[in-house]
């Protein structure tokens, strides 16, 4: 079983295909972050634009790089939801000319799903009931994973996403876009590591929230002492991971889970990783920074636990830009 999954949904076009939902067959991704530095953050309609222009050379090269042709595919997928509704609508789109024009099956897939399922590519699958841990720019999700592979929403950010604070603190640190690695990288330049930042804990609830956490930021940044961006950086990045894996090891303990997912793009960050590990007494599950990141194999492997999900030409679909907590599936 072999699909060909698009992504669009923010920044990456992807493109990938997938055996078997597991193995990784090829894997393009091209980044706009280079467009997006200009304005230190997506522009939606420029990221359309740009998804309109690459879209089709990625899907070439996904195919050329698996050795594959269309006739060695069984379904296609794409990203349907969330994300920036023009921006996803390319993505979607080109996906279903696609199928319709093969007379292949179509599966439409949830970007946030798509990120924890990264954790089953190229790896041993983890253990289920699961804990998931999603952060990247858009989301910041607890979600309990049950053995049928439905999931439970137990919390999130009130506010910022977690990704999102890194992107902000980047701004106001007068760094580049993404702001996670160009934070990240920065904190690793602080001599002084004594800084303390506040940590939102909000006890007795699964919930995150890092406006505070930003503003504390933007004060210690405007203030007559300013301490050196890179120990800022430092700070920032200590509390975030603190509070993440913390909250996450305690919920996943809480729960009894087999194993702890982390996915989404702030996963690739070297230091949560870390602290999620070494706190964590459950096994913990991240995909390598590459599959963190937005790409189009998580999608495909979404895809192939959900073949209840494809639809023919004849049947109308469309984008869902919701964030998934609106539509969270509630078992039990
Ligand atoms: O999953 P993703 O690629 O796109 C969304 O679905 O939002 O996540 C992008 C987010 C950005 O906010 C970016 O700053 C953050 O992931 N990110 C990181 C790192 N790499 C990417 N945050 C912290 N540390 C990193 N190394
Ligand atoms: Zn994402």
């Amino acid at each position: 079983m072999q699909i060909l999954a698009i992504e669009s949904s923010c920044d990456e076009t992807a493109a990938a295909v997938v055996a078997d939902g597991r193995r990784i067959r090829s894997n393009v991704v091209a980044s706009q972050s280079e467009l997006h530095a200009e304005t230190g953050g997506v522009v939606p309609e420029v990221a359309a634009r740009a998804h309109l222009r690459v879209l089709i050379p990625v899907v070439r090269q996904a195919l050329r790089d698996a050795e594959c042709d269309w006739d060695d595919l069984d379904a296609i997928a794409a990203t349907a939801g969330p994300g920036l509704p023009g921006a996803l609508l390319v993505g979607l789109n080109a996906a279903r000319g696609v199928a319709f024009a093969r007379g292949l099956p179509f599966i439409p897939v949830d970007h946030i799903e798509g990120h924890v399922l990264a954790n089953w590519l190229d790896v041993e699958p983890p253990p289920l009931p699961a804990l998931a841990l999603v952060v990247s720019g858009g989301h910041t999700e607890l979600l309990l994973m049950t053995e049928d592979g439905t999931f439970e929403r137990l919390g999130g950010t009130r506010d910022d996403a977690a990704g999102e604070a890194f992107d902000k603190v980047a701004r106001l640190l007068g760094l580049g876009y993404p702001g996670g690695p160009v934070v990240s990288k920065l904190a690793l330049e602080a001599r002084e590591r004594s800084l303390r930042l506040p940590r939102a804990w909000l006890s007795g609830s699964d919930d995150f929230s890092f406006s505070g956490l930003k503003t504390a930021v933007l004060r210690m940044v405007q203030s007559d002492e300013a301490p050196p961006a890179a120990e800022v950086a430092w700070a920032f990045e200590e509390s975030v991971a603190d509070v993440l894996s913390k909250k996450a090891v305690r919920v996943a303990e809480r729960e009894g889970v087999a194993s702890l997912l982390v996915a989404g793009g702030v996963a690739a960050n070297r230091r949560i990783r870390a602290l999620v590990r070494e706190r964590s007494s459950v096994p913990v599950f991240i995909p390598p920074p590459e599959l963190c990141t937005d790409n189009a194999a998580m999608i495909g492997a979404a895809a192939a636990v959900h073949p209840e999900l494809a639809v023919g030409p004849e049947t109308a679909i469309d984008i869902n830009p919701m964030p998934y907590r609106s539509r969270a599936r509630r078992s039990g």
